[in-house]
């Protein structure tokens, strides 16, 4: 069964089909550009695009950079406010003629880590953190998620932790890995006193970077980057529209 997977960013929208028996992607990956103002209506617009450029009719998935409550989003931190109190799914279905099923952007990047990445087969606590324009967050118990956590949002250093240190704070204040290090080792150490997870995954575009950062973080638990990388809001968007009752 293939459902296509969009994972909807602060600066891109990304898109493919997704096998969901196997999590890989079966066509390549199409990344537009997230409109600005990312309103509903402009994003609807480029979600349209996606699908018209991969001609797909059928199921669709994607993920949001917003709480997501039964298809209501409920947060709007790194998009436009006009999100908030929508129901997400009604209105993109909608505009698209698709079924459209909505999640949040993190806990579709843990979904499809959990089922096919680097938490495969880990049954304890499990947090992954994506890291990007913000700092998403996806809490997994026994492989259960426990949705729309928003850690991204605690306050690190008087700051809102993903102001403080986000991938885009990295680039804005042109700090070095090195120095960026030091101020998402102390976010992670923050998420460890409070969770006491088993497993860190770290996701996002800056995965692919990992061997630059990894060396310094000093926190206990153990830290690894996500295997999908990028690709993991793709799939992940995909496997939350898996319809009920279908085992992939
Ligand atoms: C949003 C989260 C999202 C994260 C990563 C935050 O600003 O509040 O919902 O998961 O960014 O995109």
């Amino acid at each position: 069964m293939q459902i296509l997977g969009i994972d909807i960013g602060g600066s891109g929208i990304k898109g493919a089909p997704v096998d969901i028996e196997s999590g890989a992607l079966s066509d390549d990956r199409l990344r537009l550009a997230t409109p600005q103002p990312a309103t509903p209506e402009a994003v609807a617009a480029t979600i349209g695009n996606l699908i018209q450029h991969f001609n797909w009719q059928g199921p669709v998935g994607c993920g949001l950079p917003a709480a997501i409550q039964n298809g209501i989003a409920r947060t709007a931190a790194n998009i436009d406010p006009a999100w908030i109190d929508l129901d997400t799914e009604q209105f993109l279905s909608r505009k698209t003629g698709l079924g459209i099923t909505v999640i949040n952007d993190a806990d579709a990047a843990g979904l499809a880590e959990m089922r096919f990445g680097a938490g495969r087969q880990r049954d304890g606590t499990v947090l992954l953190i994506t890291v990007g324009t913000g700092l998403g967050s996806a809490l997994f118990r026994g492989g259960v998620l426990v949705p729309n956590t928003e850690l991204g949002h605690l306050d690190l250093n008087g700051q809102v932790a993903e102001h403080y240190a986000s991938a885009a704070t990295r680039e804005r204040l042109g700090l070095s890995y090195k120095k960026w290090a030091k101020r998402f080792d102390m976010y992670l150490q923050q998420l460890q006193e409070l969770f006491w997870p088993d497993l860190f995954i770290i996701g996002g575009g800056i995965s692919k970077k990992h061997a630059k950062f990894f060396p310094y973080l000093t926190v206990k638990t153990e830290v690894l980057p996500a295997d999908l990388r990028n690709e993991a809001g793709i799939v992940g968007a995909a496997l939350a529209a898996v319809p009920p009752g279908t085992d992939p």
